[in-house]
């Protein structure tokens, strides 16, 4: 029996006895292909076994589950054709596996793992982010993909916020092959959710996607589009400017994560110029509202404390943000998008686009009376609308 033909055997005994760890390929047949190594693990989805493939390229990861009677298959041919190397982990052994042009070996060592890992699917989330490249460049992840210590939460921030994105795209008109999304990111920062929420469109989804990231500082600026360029996101570049000031077109989604202030407020009222599909702010700080609060409003006792008064002052700013969305043919939900164990800036408030808007008197009627009840002179946003 050929090496390889006892490697596979080795490899479809430890399914069966349940002993498999992983199998990882490496040293392709084409040196300059993209193609780098994959990376076999085996999961339970939806109750059945399946193998799972990571086919890591260059710059990002693509990930794969098959079957395992497919999946065996997929195994052998990779092996015969693309890669020279194989390394099977076992709880009974390690096996390594190297082709020669004159003779290919087979070697057996001591196992490097005692038990196997989890079969459950719970990864399936994480995959949602696919790309792991940028995240390197951004500092999230460190150079053998494993998350850096002071990042963690940030690391469950971007997954989250993929996952609502997802959510919010099932089923919607804008998950269409065919169609440009174009999405603009107000208040980009350091562009961590800018970069991921690009790989997940385009790379995931498949969908053609324009975004650009709004930011002042330059410094920022010059770092995103450097990491855009060298991960080739080609269509996802950062622009130097002012929210208020940013001319914006049609625009399907925007996005405003943690703007300070007002900036959300500017956000805001360019998404809704620009009839965006879908306006998705997680507000920051909430000055405006607090230093507007005046006169006797009957809730003395509770504003007479600084903190009760600036939490008030949040949930009235972003109260009257969604009704001032509502009237202008948003429908909106208001959520915590995260923990508040991994941020307090976590409250989300999303918009979607309706196609009428029967009634938008109702919803200004209700900003008047939140105004007058908490004494508020005005809220930004309103006069942005106005
Ligand atoms: C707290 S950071 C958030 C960054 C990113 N959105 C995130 O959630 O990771 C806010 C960013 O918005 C930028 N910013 C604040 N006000 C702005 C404005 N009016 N126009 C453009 N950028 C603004 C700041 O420079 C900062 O980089």
């Amino acid at each position: 029996m050929s090496k390889e033909k006892e490697l596979l055997l080795e490899f479809e005994t430890s399914i069966q006895n349940d002993s498999f760890v992983r199998l990882t390929l490496s040293k392709p047949a084409d040196k300059d292909g993209s193609l780098k190594k994959v990376i076999i693990t085996l999961a339970s989805i939806k109750r059945e076994a399946h193998l799972s493939f990571v086919y890591r390229h260059k710059t990002n990861d693509i990930t794969k589950n098959l079957k395992v009677v497919e999946g065996k298959t997929t195994v052998e041919s990779l092996i015969s054709s693309d890669f020279q190397i194989a390394n099977l982990f076992t709880t009974n052994g390690d096996f390594q596996f190297e082709k020669n042009n004159s003779k290919s070996s087979l070697r057996k060592s001591k196992p490097s793992f005692k038990t196997v890992p989890s079969r459950g699917h719970d990864k399936e989330k994480r995959h949602l982010i696919q790309n792991t490249e940028y995240l390197k460049l951004l500092g999230v992840l460190d150079k053998n993909g494993r998350v850096q210590k002071d990042k963690g939460d940030k690391f469950k921030q971007i997954n989250k916020f993929i996952e609502v994105i997802d959510g919010l795209l099932k089923g919607s008109e804008l998950n269409q092959a065919d169609k440009l999304v174009k999405v603009v990111d107000m208040g980009s920062g350091k562009g961590y959710l800018t970069f991921a929420l690009y790989d997940y469109l385009s790379g995931q989804l498949k969908l053609p996607t324009s975004i650009t990231g709004v930011e002042v500082r330059q410094d920022l600026i010059d770092k995103c589009n450097g990491i855009a360029k060298a991960v080739n996101f080609e269509n996802l570049d950062f622009q130097l400017g002012y929210i208020a000031d940013f001319s914006l077109d049609k625009t399907n989604i925007l996005i405003a994560l943690h703007a300070c202030d007002t900036a959300t407020d500017d956000a805001i009222a360019k998404g809704m110029a620009a009839e965006a599909e879908l306006i998705i702010c997680a507000p920051c700080c909430h000055k405006q509202v607090r230093k507007s609060m005046t006169g006797n409003t009957g809730l003395d006792s509770v504003l007479q404390h600084g903190i009760l008064k600036e939490r008030q002052a949040e949930i009235v700013t972003d109260a009257i943000r969604a009704l001032i969305m509502e009237a202008n043919g948003y429908k909106t939900k208001v959520f915590e998008f995260i923990s508040t164990e991994h941020t307090g800036k976590n409250l989300m408030i999303v918009g979607e686009r309706k196609r009428q808007n029967p009634n938008p008197q109702q919803y200004l009627d209700e900003v008047e009376k939140l105004k007058s009840q908490f004494s508020i002179s005005h809220h930004y946003l309103e006069s942005l609308v106005n």
